[in-house]
């Protein structure tokens, strides 16, 4: 069954093969590794912990695994508000959500539910709306975004790129 776990230790041995898998396909800034400078994934666990009441950047956050049973498909991140220059509607527009399916996950269907589930949980931390984006050229991320009731607010520009950016009612 596809629902959403806050990382322990339990996950141990099913990230590292998730981990695994992500080095024999790619290595670009959505795999775990680049998101996380961590060593163990004890280490993993403390920065997820500490995002939550002490994040380093400035605006707490929840990562979530998404898991179908015991296996991970990767994570969703709520960040619990937008106040910050890189994730504001009138700055940079990074917004609440974070999102991404391992590999050998994408392709499936799979990220509307994610999404669905994300945004429950955004709910449960009392965030009526969230702020969303993605570049115009990630069609399957925007496409997710509409089809969870996105609502196109612009598009801006990002280094030669343009991100398209949406609201998200969360009580839905
Ligand atoms: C973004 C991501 C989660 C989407 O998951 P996915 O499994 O690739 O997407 P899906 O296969 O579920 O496709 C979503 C929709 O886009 C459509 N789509 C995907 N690629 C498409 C393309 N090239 N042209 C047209 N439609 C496309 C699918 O048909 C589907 O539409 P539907 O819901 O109407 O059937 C996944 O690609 C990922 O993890 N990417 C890396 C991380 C990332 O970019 N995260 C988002 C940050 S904004």
């Amino acid at each position: 069954m596809l629902h959403l776990s806050f990382p322990n230790i339990s996950h141990k041995s099913e990230y590292l093969a998730m981990i695994s898998e992500w080095q024999a396909f790619e290595v670009t800034p959505t795999s775990p590794r680049k998101l996380f400078s961590w060593e163990t994934y004890e280490d993993f666990l403390e920065i997820v912990k500490k995002d939550i009441t002490d994040n380093p950047h400035g605006v707490n956050s929840t990562l979530f695994f998404f898991m179908d049973d015991d296996t991970i498909l990767w994570a969703i991140q709520i960040r619990h508000s937008i106040d910050h220059p890189n994730l504001s509607l009138e700055g940079w527009c990074g917004g609440n959500i974070w999102y991404g399916l391992r590999p050998s996950a994408r392709g499936k269907g799979l990220s509307k539910k994610m999404l669905q589930l994300g945004l429950i949980e955004a709910w449960k931390l009392g965030i009526q709306k969230v702020l969303i984006s993605a570049h115009e050229d990630n069609i399957a991320s925007w496409k997710t975004i509409e089809s969870c009731g996105g609502e196109y607010i612009k598009t801006i520009p990002d280094e030669g790129k343009s991100l398209k950016v949406y609201w998200i009612l969360t009580d839905i």
